[in-house]
């Protein structure tokens, strides 16, 4: 039996250790050997990677994936899309998301996985139509999370849907790394039963639980799984990928990959990633392990979060408050999965609770849009007196909130003549505005020095 590996090391394992920071010339001399290693796909675009470019690396993220292209035409190039949201933060009309979608598949990408915060189906739709057409693979992804409402048989369900939506794969998506090996046996079985496409796992090592995961995930026959090359593996990102080969090779499983170009991939990011230790952007606690998010249900990355918030309002006397407060606030909103907007929603909505000493006396204008239906349909049933609280007499929408956004590229595109140079560049406008504007002028100050240097020696 054959197990694909997913490389992440581009991708997740970036993100999730050193916050994306990696540049691409950091890793441009590895690509040709990453290549040969046999991977089921690599994992190196898409999530914070293209916000990050722009904003802190200054780089056309859209170059950096022809280039990766380039480099690595053996192999499968993914991404990972957040559904309606793209690579942003809120909702974007579907013109833009198919266009979107269309110039990844362009510049390089073969797999998109896409997934949505709320799994509104409705919400990762018209994302997994244009890649279809477009010829890419589509990995329907679940969010996993734990609470009432979602139970195997509703996961399972979830992944018929998606199937019958055409997608190539169903992925299910444990951003916090709270999925038991138990339970991982469990779901991977009943998903198995209920659809016929190939089933990825996806999990971190937060909790230190994740090898035990993908190994019951494997007997209950998975098909694929991430994993990052070591010296980016554990903690906060991915299990290893030279472990995990090693370990299911002797159990008797295939892999396709190669060991010798596994141990010069990994040759290679060692001194990558002593760099990023020495510089502080590697902060070693991301590689420990932390069970905090089993205690309390909450996953690392938002406690972190809720810690910070606290200190800068000089009140973390009232943390262990906010930790109870924090899954009550959950259940209100109808159980959503904390992963990004909802996880800050959450979180920022139980400190006010107990900050103002009085439950939802102030409402953040997210969960209001939230509540109102900006964000898709709840997994479960919203409180009423919170829905109550939160709109007043104004009604939800009916229906998709896309379906209420004007198209925007063409007048956006025309605001831009002189400044952008491709749709490329007007779409990185309309995601986000601000930091493409400050890129697009870094960009501009960087090619005049280059002609002045051409020019120089000629005088
Ligand atoms: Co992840």
């Amino acid at each position: 039996m054959k197990i694909g590996f997913t490389e992440t090391v581009l991708r997740d394992a970036n993100q999730s250790l050193i916050a994306t920071r990696l540049p691409y010339e950091k890793f441009a001399g590895i690509l040709s050997e990453m290549d040969k290693a046999g991977y089921y796909s690599v994992e190196c675009w898409g999530g914070a990677v293209f916000d990050c470019c722009l904003r802190y690396l200054d780089e056309d993220p859209w170059e950096r994936l022809r280039k990766i292209r380039a480099a690595m035409p053996g192999s499968k190039l993914q991404m990972l899309l957040r559904g309606q949201n793209l690579l942003g933060y809120r909702h974007y009309p579907d013109e833009i998301v198919k266009m979107f979608v269309a110039k990844s598949v362009e510049n390089g990408i073969d797999v998109i996985r896409i997934f949505d915060a709320l799994n509104d189906l409705t919400n990762i739709e018209v994302a997994t139509k244009e890649a279809l057409k477009r010829g890419a693979e589509v990995s329907g992804t679940i969010s996993y999370t734990q609470s009432p409402v979602h139970t195997i048989k509703a996961f399972a369900k979830l992944a018929k849907e998606m199937e019958d939506m055409g997608v190539t794969t169903v992925c299910v998506k444990d951003m916090a790394g709270v999925m038991s090996p138990a339970e991982a046996y469990e779901l991977i079985g009943e998903i198995k039963q209920s659809v016929k496409v190939p089933v990825v796992l996806h999990t971190h090592c937060t909790t230190g639980m994740a090898f035990m995961t993908y190994l019951k995930a494997v007997e209950a026959g998975v098909d694929v799984i991430d994993t990052a090359t070591s010296c980016f593996s554990g903690g906060s990102s991915q299990p290893a990928t030279e472990t995990l080969h090693y370990a299911l090779t002797g159990l008797g499983y295939e892999t396709g990959l190669d060991p010798a170009v596994l141990k010069k991939v990994n040759d290679f990011f060692k001194p990558v990633r002593d760099e990023f230790l020495k510089s502080g952007k590697l902060d070693p606690k991301m590689l420990a392990t932390d069970t905090d998010a089993l205690n309390y249900k909450v996953p690392g990355g938002m406690l972190s979060n809720l810690v910070a918030q606290l200190k800068a309002q000089n009140a973390m006397d009232r943390f262990e408050e906010v930790l109870v407060e924090t899954p009550k606030v959950r259940a209100d909103l109808g159980y959503p999965p904390l992963v990004t907007p909802m996880s800050q929603m959450v979180g920022v909505q139980a400190t006010a609770n107990v900050l103002a000493g009085e439950r939802y006396k102030n409402i953040s204008k997210e969960v209001k849009a939230y509540c109102k239906g900006e964000y898709g349909k709840a997994p479960g049933k919203i409180d009423p007196e919170v829905m109550k609280k939160a709109l007043g007499d104004e009604q939800p929408i009916k229906g998709r909130y896309a379906d209420t956004l004007e198209p925007v590229f063409e007048k956006t595109k025309a605001e831009l003549k002189g400044i952008a140079k491709s749709d490329e560049d007007v779409l990185d406008y309309v995601l986000f505005p601000q930091v493409a504007e400050k890129y697009f002028a870094a960009r501009k100050a960087k090619e005049e020095k280059v002609v002045r240097y051409t020019i120089a020696p000629a005088d």
